[in-house]
């Protein structure tokens, strides 16, 4: 099938099998390995994407769902040679070591802001609670998130 869509403000326009999922097409087709493959099967946030600007694991979605849509990795956040302010949060405060897991907590995270669902530490959690990270505790990453909620987000 062909497949259209956006990708980061940038019009695609690929062939792919039906049963492609849009993890699969972005990494190996449309060269963003900034989406990581993690599970594969809906568990651990780190394929997030912006689908029409709602978040969604990219393994759980066929790439020709995309189909017209408007699909945006954590690339779309940062500007040339600067960084997102929740990516600079994360960065200050430690929240950040082997780094897999960082894209989909960054768009999980602007997503939870954005819909208000990071009003006290406990309903952050809860909104990290589809990004697994093994290496920090969340502790770091909740603060950051935290500053970001009350500075950029805030607006
Ligand atoms: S790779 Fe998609 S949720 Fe884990
Ligand atoms: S920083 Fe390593 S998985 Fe989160």
């Amino acid at each position: 099938m062909m497949l259209e869509l956006l990708l980061n403000g940038r019009r695609l326009r690929e062939p792919v099998e039906p049963h492609v999922t849009l993890l699969r097409f972005l990494r190996d087709q449309a060269g963003a390995s900034e989406v990581k493959y993690g599970c594969g099967e809906g568990v651990c946030g780190a394929c997030t994407v912006f689908l029409d600007a709602v978040a969604v694991n990219a393994c759980s979605v066929l790439a020709v769902q995309a189909e017209g849509a408007r699909v945006e990795t954590v690339s779309a956040f940062a500007g040339d040679g600067s960084l997102h302010p929740l990516q600079q949060e994360l960065i200050e405060r430690g929240a950040v070591q082997c780094g897999f897991c960082t894209p989909g907590v960054v768009l999980g995270s602007i997503e939870a802001v954005r819909l208000g669902l990071a009003g006290d530490r406990m309903t952050i959690r809860r909104s990290l609670a589809g990004n697994l990270c093994r290496c920090t505790g969340y502790g770091k990453i909740v603060e950051a998130v935290e500053a970001y909620r009350d500075g950029e987000g805030a607006a």
